[in-house]
């Protein structure tokens, strides 16, 4: 009898050991799970690491030589050059294009083409209605010659980095417009 009863006392403990298990096989699994997700949030990174500098060697590194800085004028000009780029193995050449003017002060500011609004590529005094200005014609977007948006557009144009070297014009990667805001 007593040893029956014994086993009864432990049978009516081993349920709740039993939970109290089967929770801590929970947590070990949750904890697993988080380090596993932690883990990968390790290595994602350091793949972009590995991949980014290449793609960004190109477009942020080396200046490209477009064209004199004599035949920079107050208004507009529209410029196009190439950059080769290098990803690894692979060679390309992006043909890119740029509006280039000289402001009252002297800074030479040099626009990208492409519409802050959807991408199309804007024009200079390509619209009769809007003299001295450049105008997208895929939906009516404005900007000023320093690239300043008017309408349409949420952002002004972006700009390409300059320098000027020996009577060039170089240009570098294309960041937010600093002329205006
Ligand atoms: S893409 Fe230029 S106005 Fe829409």
């Amino acid at each position: 009898m007593n040893h029956n009863h014994n086993d009864e006392h432990e049978e009516s403990h081993k349920p709740p050991r039993r939970t109290e298990m089967s929770r801590r096989q929970f947590l070990t699994y949750t904890l697993g799970g988080a380090t596993a997700y932690m883990a990968a949030g390790v290595v994602i990174p350091m793949v972009r690491f590995a991949v980014d500098p290449i793609l960004q060697k190109g477009e942020t590194g080396d200046f490209v030589k477009v064209v004199e800085s004599s035949k920079i004028t107050a208004e507009p000009q529209e410029f196009d050059f190439e950059l080769k780029q290098q990803d690894g193995w692979y060679n390309s050449t992006a043909q890119l294009t740029a509006w280039i003017r000289k402001a009252d002060d002297g800074t030479i500011i040099a626009l990208s083409p492409i519409c802050k609004h959807l991408g199309c590529l804007v024009g200079w005094n390509n619209n009769e209605s809007h003299v001295n200005e450049f105008y997208c014609p895929c939906h009516g977007a404005r900007y000023t010659p320093d690239g300043k948006n008017l309408a349409v557009a949420p952002k002004p144009l972006d700009m390409y980095t300059v320098k000027e070297d020996g009577g060039w014009i170089y240009l570098g990667e294309i960041i937010p417009n600093t002329v205006v805001n």
